[in-house]
């Protein structure tokens, strides 16, 4: 699986710095990339979303490289890291862990790529962690998952659990309808950002992001 898996990232992404982290070069699928505009029928993939850098996940990654103290010497799990660029960053500011969590094997696979070409070492973990104490780590990367209703209440349960236990954990959105007013008001904006061109087009109609930490109580 992974020598196949690896041949064909290889050829359908392409390497890009064009987001808000372009310190960072990621393995991408972009619009100079025939699968861009392929019809659905024709990718090799079902719903590579470890294809995209989301909104989200862009934030979270820019806060961290701008903030390193968040993350140095903590161990920090990327929770649906997708192209692993949460992680990616954290390692580069010298997390003391950084592991690339996604329960799609592939998204640890190209994660594991992305992260080689930053020449920056991370761990990555296909369990689904949702629901568990996470006490090996001290910072939780939430990027771009309240894209769903019944997913994002499962996600906020065990997320508040987790922040009560101290563990800090940062959310970047784009806006998704998820993250709900009363969610918001449970959190502290702590970054917001213009979005790139190239994102805005990728994303209709989300012309920013933020970064958001859930508090305590
Ligand atoms: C919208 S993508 C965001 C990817 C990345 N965080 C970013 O912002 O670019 C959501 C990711 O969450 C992953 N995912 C969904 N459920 C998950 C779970 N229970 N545990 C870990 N990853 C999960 C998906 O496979 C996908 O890669």
């Amino acid at each position: 699986m992974l020598k196949e898996f690896t041949s064909l990232f290889l050829k359908h992404t392409s390497p890009s710095r064009r987001h808000l982290t372009p310190e960072l070069v990621l393995r991408l699928v972009t619009p100079t990339c025939p699968l861009w505009s392929a019809p659905v029928e024709d990718s090799p993939f079902t719903d590579p979303f470890w294809g995209f850098y989301w909104p989200g996940g862009q934030a979270t990654a820019r806060y961290i490289l701008d903030n390193p103290a968040t993350v140095v010497d903590r161990r920090v799990l990327d929770v649906g890291c997708g192209c692993g660029a949460g992680a990616i960053a954290a390692s580069a500011v010298r997390a003391a862990r950084a592991v690339a969590n996604d329960i799609d094997p592939y998204a640890v696979i190209a994660s594991k790529i992305n992260a080689e070409l930053n020449e920056v070492k991370i761990e990555t973990d296909t369990n689904n962690f949702i629901g568990s104490s996470c006490k090996d780590f001290d910072v939780i990367l939430i990027g771009d998952m309240f894209y769903d209703e019944d997913f994002g209440n499962l996600l906020f349960t065990w997320l508040t659990t987790l922040a009560k236990q101290d563990k800090m954990i940062l959310i970047g959105d784009p806006g998704r309808h998820g993250l709900t007013e009363s969610r918001r008001s449970r959190m502290t904006l702590l970054a917001n950002y213009e979005l790139p061109k190239e994102s805005r087009e990728e994303n209709h109609g989300y012309t920013e992001t933020s970064v958001w930490k859930l508090n305590k109580t």
